[in-house]
């Protein structure tokens, strides 16, 4: 993982890269994310915990365009001193501003390549279209020169630089969800959304995209981590905000989020109310993520 990929902006210490304010966003009577405010700094892993069902793929689909809520704003910061308000924007015009993701459900073109995956992403970005790719119009060849160069070093920083040429429906799925990184990186975002990488990895999948997440941290990329996994979240974050009901319930660093009581509460539930609706919602489907923050390690 040495190839340097993508930030086009140097990361400047201490600034916002985004800045959520107030998000409520409705499915008829279930309100999904209730006034939920949070701030980035630029260069930063923040992580979005939270028992199943608390709203985290929620807030990234309203920070991606999918889901558009009904109250709230969300400012982003491509850079120090450019704003640009994200809401509003469709799924495509988000990611040209500079945010790109990864999804819960890994989604990859299972037919294509490892190689031909990452360079669907770097290709959304270039001005060659499908007539221009038919003419062979001299900047097409020289595009699809680049393109291949940077589908390489998005490849190698991963980590998957052998599997260049394999089908990506054949990758173990450790590799499957590096590949999904390197698609997204080579949108060239300023800020990258992670939902629940390590879910499905083994350890050693795992300590891998540890690695991984902080060297993209390093390259001046801010990242936004959904996860469930709390070893990771604890070791790749510098902070932290907990989701509980569709509410921020805290923020905080990774060591003040295990200490808070709220917190374990949200995850255990109090005792005499086990049974009943202080049981996080969904919380039974997916036993593991009742389990506090401090004590779930899965490896
Ligand atoms: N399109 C939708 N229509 C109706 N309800 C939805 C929709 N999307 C999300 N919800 C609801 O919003 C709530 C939050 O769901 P969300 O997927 O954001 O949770 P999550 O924190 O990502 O959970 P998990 O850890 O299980 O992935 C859930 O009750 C879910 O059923
Ligand atoms: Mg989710």
């Amino acid at each position: 993982m040495s190839a340097q990929p993508v930030a086009s902006t140097a990361a400047t210490p201490n600034d916002l890269v985004l800045d959520v304010r107030d998000i409520t966003l409705r499915f008829g009577g279930l309100t999904s994310l209730d006034k939920v405010s949070l701030t980035h700094t630029r260069g930063e892993v923040l992580s979005v915990i939270g028992p199943n069902g608390a709203g985290k793929t929620s807030l990234f689909n309203c920070l991606t365009g999918v889901y558009f809520p009904q109250e709230g704003e969300v400012r982003f910061y491509p850079e120090a001193g450019v704003e640009r308000s994200v809401l509003g924007r469709k799924p495509y015009a988000v990611n040209r501003l500079g945010i790109a993701r990864t999804f819960q459900n890994i989604r990859l073109f299972n037919a294509l390549t490892a190689l031909e995956n990452v360079k669907i992403g770097i290709e959304s970005r270039q001005k060659t279209g499908p007539i221009g790719a038919m003419l062979h119009m001299p900047w097409n060849r020289r595009e699809e020169r680049e393109s291949d160069a940077e589908a390489f070093r998005l490849l190698e920083f991963v980590g998957l630089t052998k599997r260049a040429n394999e089908v990506s429906s054949s990758l173990p799925y450790g590799d499957q969800r590096r590949l999904e990184i390197a698609r997204a990186l080579g949108t060239r975002p300023q800020l990258l959304l992670l939902d629940e990488p390590a879910a499905g990895t083994n350890p050693a999948e795992k300590r891998q995209l540890e690695v991984l997440i902080r060297a993209i941290a390093e390259t001046g990329i801010s990242v936004l981590l959904i996860e469930h996994d709390m070893k990771l979240v604890m070791s790749v974050a510098t902070n932290v905000v907990v989701l509980n009901f569709g509410q921020v319930i805290a923020s905080g660093t990774p060591k003040e989020i295990q200490r808070d009581p709220s917190v374990v509460e949200a995850y255990l539930g109090s005792g005499d109310e086990a049974d009943s609706a202080a049981v996080p919602r969904k919380a039974a489907k997916k036993a593991p993520a009742k389990q506090p923050p401090a004590t779930r390690t899965e490896d």
